[in-house]
This record gives C-alpha cells, sequence and structure tokens, in this order.
C-alpha cells in the first residue's frame, strides 16, 4: 500500500475558553465529577461570530506555513466535520475559497463522525494513489463548531465537547510506513445529532453504552492496525485516540498491556472535539518534537454511526 508523509501539521481553537467552574454554574455539575469521570478541564467554544470555517482555514493556513508549502500547490483539500456551518456549500468548499486553492483541486468533507479525521486521511491518501487529482498535496482537515449543537441545559453531553481545528498537509510516500483499518455498524441509537430530517438539533448520547462500545472496539482496532503491519506495541512510539475520556484511553492501555508514555492525552484542555481532536493532537505533539523521523504513530477514531478506524502513520 503506498504510504503517505504528513509534511506540516496545524491547528486552530476558537477564542472562548471555557472551565468546568463556568459550566458547574449553568447546570448541576462539578470541576471535580468532570475531572474523574473525563478527565477534561476545560474546552473551547466559538465566540460569538465565530465559525467552523474560520477555524478549518485557520488550521489549514498554520499546516501550510509550517510544510513550507504554498496553496497553489494543493491538488485537493477534504475536511472532516459533523457540524459544517452550512449543509451547502461544504466545510472543504469555504476553506477552498478562504485560502484560494487552485481550481483543479476537489474539495469535500467526509462525515464518519469522531472517526472523521482517520476517513478523511484515507480517502486523501487513495485518491492521490488512484491518480484522479492532480498536484502532489493534499490538505487533510478536522474541525469542529459542537458548541452550535450542544443543550446547554443537559449535563450528560455539554461538559463532554469542545470547539476546535486541525489540519495536516500530506504527499504519497513509499518511504513511511502506513496502514488504515475502518470499520462501522449503523446504529444511530446510542449517538446522534440533528439533520434535515430531525427534530431533535442537539447531540443526544447514551454514555455508557459509549464508553462500553469504545473500550471494546478501539483495543481491536489498534491490534488489526498493528497485525497488518506486522508489528506488535513495542514496534510503536504513541498511541493518539481519539480525546473522548480519558478513562477510555486508560482502559485501551490496560487491555493492550501497554505503557502510559505510549498514549497521547489532551482532553484536559480542549475536551471531545470529535473529528478535530486526532489532528489537533498530531499538530501538539509535532510542536513538541514528539515526531521525529522514524516516529510511528497509531491513531484511532471512534464515534457515532458508529464508525471507527485506525491508521499506522510514520515521520
Ligand atoms: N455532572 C454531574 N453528574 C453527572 C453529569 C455531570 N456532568 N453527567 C451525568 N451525571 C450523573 C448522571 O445523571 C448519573 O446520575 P444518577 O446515577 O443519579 O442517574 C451519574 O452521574 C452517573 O452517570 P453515568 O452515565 O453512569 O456516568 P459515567 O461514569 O458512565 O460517565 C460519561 C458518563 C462521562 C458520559 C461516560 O459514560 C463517557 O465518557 N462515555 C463515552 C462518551 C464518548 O466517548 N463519546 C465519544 C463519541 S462522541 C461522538 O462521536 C460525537
Amino acid at each position: 500500500m503506498t504510504g503517505i508523509e504528513i509534511v506540516g501539521t496545524g491547528r486552530c481553537v476558537p477564542g472562548r475558553l471555557v472551565t468546568n467552574d463556568d459550566l458547574s454554574r449553568l447546570v448541576d455539575t462539578s470541576d471535580e465529577w468532570i475531572r474523574t469521570r473525563t478527565g477534561i478541564a476545560q474546552r473551547y467554544f466559538c465566540a460569538e461570530g465565530e465559525t467552523n470555517a474560520q477555524l478549518a482555514a485557520g488550521a489549514a493556513r498554520a499546516a501550510l506555513k509550517r510544510a513550507g508549502i504554498s496553496a497553489e500547490q494543493i491538488g485537493l483539500c477534504v475536511a472532516a466535520t459533523f457540524t459544517a456551518d452550512h449543509a451547502m456549500p461544504s466545510l472543504a468548499c469555504e476553506v477552498h475559497g478562504a485560502l484560494s486553492l487552485p481550481e483543479s483541486a476537489p474539495a469535500f468533507d467526509v462525515n464518519a463522525a469522531c472517526t472523521g479525521f482517520i476517513t478523511a486521511l484515507e480517502t486523501a491518501r487513495s485518491l492521490l494513489a488512484g491518480g484522479s487529482v492532480t498536484g502532489e498535496y493534499a490538505l487533510v482537515i478536522g474541525s469542529e463548531s459542537i458548541s452550535r449543537v450542544l443543550d446547554m441545559t443537559d449535563r450528560n453531553t455539554c461538559v463532554l465537547f469542545g470547539d476546535g481545528a486541525g489540519a495536516a498537509v500530506i504527499r504519497l510516500s513509499d518511504k513511511h510506513d502506513y496502514r488504515c483499518v475502518m470499520g462501522a455498524r449503523g446504529d444511530a441509537s446510542l449517538l446522534h445529532a440533528g439533520g434535515a430530517a430531525s427534530e431533535e438539533h442537539f447531540v443526544h448520547m447514551e454514555g455508557k453504552a459509549v464508553f462500553r462500545f469504545a473500550s471494546e472496539t478501539v483495543p481491536k482496532c489498534v491490534m488489526q492496525v498493528l497485525d497488518s503491519a506486522k508489528m506488535t506495541m513495542d514496534d510503536i512510539d504513541y498511541v493518539v485516540c481519539h480525546q473522548a475520556n480519558g478513562r477510555i484511553i486508560d482502559h485501551v492501555m490496560k487491555k493492550l498491556n501497554a505503557p502510559a508514555e505510549k498514549f497521547y492525552k489532551n482532553m484536559q484542555t480542549y475536551a471531545n472535539t470529535s473529528a478535530a481532536s486526532i489532528a489537533i493532537a498530531l499538530d501538539e505533539m509535532n510542536e513538541k518534537g514528539l515526531l521525529c523521523p522514524g516516529t510511528r504513530v497509531v491513531c484511532v477514531g471512534f464515534g457515532a454511526g458508529l464508525t471507527w478506524g485506525g491508521t499506522l502513520l510514520t515521520f
């Protein structure tokens, strides 16, 4: 399988910092409950007038800058989101306009909820490898404004999510080990939100059942990725899980009998940013100098659909 090189990453968070204490003034909750049940300490919400498209474009610009690539060199733009500002045009087309990407670069969204960034990466890789897009580089974005679809009177959901965007500039490479596995189980009962045919605008989640689903699916997904590459946990430097809940990640660690240092966590800062969470984590790791040439990372997303997906990336 032709692999990918991640040549640059970027992120953008909105302007309104919301602490657990801030939320405890809106609903019957506490900083202690949120921290111990989820690992979340704060999140960022879009300020008045701030849009998902602005976040996505901000992350994309940062990724281009870090990659040292100009907008004209982009051959494809794929955005993962379940909270696009409009049903149409897509978030990716809004970024296309904001960054003046070339007309030869197609732009579209994918929606696999919290698995979105994994799905978008593989979509972009496949299109580059298939030769149906011109240009060497693809821009892959995960971006959400989930605060727009949160019921701020429901303590079961409003404390869990945040807004933000992450992006990566990629190109094909045979020198970088890459694997991808994905799956889905059509079941809207545990997790759903809004849409044209829905009277329910807000996120609805059966937390316990989603927790069980994630705890079973994520370790399996990591093992599938490793098996497909004929590798073990010892060959991997980091695992970046979708940042929904620190306790899910702790469970995955235990099940895989893997050391805590390999599992990157940043839900304490951003909460669950759905399709953006893995992209934001990769950019933070990049900034901290954790992603050196040869570093191997397994990323795993899971979420509404139900969907899941794992990828092996080599830096
Ligand atoms: N503050 C205080 N109490 C709360 C809060 C809150 N914010 N939320 C729920 N509670 C209460 C409940 O009402 C319940 O009270 P009761 O016993 O009187 O009924 C009690 O706390 C325990 O609730 P549980 O649901 O059992 O709490 P649990 O320990 O399971 O944690 C949580 C809940 C954090 C939601 C957990 O189930 C979870 O993280 N689930 C997974 C979420 C997830 O991973 N989502 C990812 C996908 S998202 C996507 O794809 C868009």
